[in-house]
C-alpha cells in the first residue's frame, strides 16, 4: 500500500501532529538525494515521517516514541506499509535512549528530530555525538505557531518551549561545526550539515 491518505487521516481525526506537507515533501526529497544508510528519528507518532523517509530510501530507521498507544499504532503501520524489517523501534523517552545510543557509539547519516520541542536544546551534545561526519540534523516546528519569531507576550502554555526553542535556534546559529539553514515554511524548520 503506497497511499499514505489513510494514516494522515487516523492522525488528523485523533489530534496526532504528524509532519506538514511541504516539510515532509523536503524532508523525502532530501532522503532520496542523501540516500542515508542509517536514519534516527526522535518522535515516531503514529509513523507517518518513518514511512514516507524508508519510503524514500534504503536506510534503515532507528525511532523513538515514549505514548504506548501511538508506539502500537506506528508498529502496525510500519507492518501495514511493509518497512518494518528496516525499523528498529525504542518504547522509551528519547533523552534515555539518546544517551545510550552515544554511548555506544552508533552514528547516523540523518536524524529527524520532531520529538518534544522544548528538550531539543537538551538533546543538542547528544545529536551533535550521533551525527556521522557529513551527516544532516534536520528539525522540525523551530517556530512553534510562529511564537518563537514574535516579540509579543508568549502564552504561557508556550513559553518554556518557545525559551527553549530561541537557545536551540541560537546555538545552531552561532555552531561552526554545523553549517544550518531555516526555513520558514509550514512551522518552521531547519536542515544542519555537521562538517
Ligand atoms: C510531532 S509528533 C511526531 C510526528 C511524527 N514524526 C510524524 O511526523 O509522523 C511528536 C511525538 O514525540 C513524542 N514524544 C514527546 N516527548 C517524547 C520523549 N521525551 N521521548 C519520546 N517521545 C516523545 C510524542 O508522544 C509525539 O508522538
Amino acid at each position: 500500500m503506497d497511499n499514505m491518505d489513510e494514516i494522515k487521516a487516523y492522525a488528523k481525526v485523533n489530534y496526532i501532529p504528524i509532519v506538514r506537507d511541504q516539510t515532509a515533501k523536503k524532508l523525502t526529497e532530501l532522503c532520496h538525494s542523501l540516500s542515508p544508510n542509517k536514519i534516527l528519528e526522535i518522535g515516531t507518532a503514529i509513523g507517518y515521517s518513518g514511512i514516507l523517509m524508508l519510503k524514500s530510501c534504503n536506510a534503515k530507521l532507528h525511532t523513538i516514541e515514549k505514548d504506548e498507544e501511538r508506539a502500537e499504532k506506528a508498529e502496525e503501520n510500519f507492518q501495514k506499509y511493509a518497512v518494518s524489517d528496516r525499523v528498529t523501534f525504542y518504547l522509551d523517552d528519547a533523552q534515555k535512549v539518546i544517551e545510550e545510543l552515544c554511548s555506544k557509539n552508533e552514528k547516523f547519516d540523518l536524524i529527524f528530530l520532531d520529538g518534544a520541542k522544548g528538550q531539543y536544546i537538551k538533546y543538542y551534545p547528544y545529536l551533535k555525538c550521533l551525527l556521522n561526519g557529513g551527516g544532516i540534523l534536520f528539525t522540525d516546528n523551530i517556530y512553534l505557531h510562529g511564537f518563537v519569531q514574535a516579540d509579543g507576550k508568549v502564552p504561557h502554555k508556550h513559553r518554556s518551549m518557545v525559551v527553549n526553542l530561541r537557545k536551540f535556534i541560537d546555538t545552531l546559529s552561532h555552531d561552526s561545526d554545523l553549517e544550518t539553514t531555516f526555513y520558514d515554511i509550514d512551522d518552521g524548520y531547519s536542515i544542519s550539515k555537521l562538517k
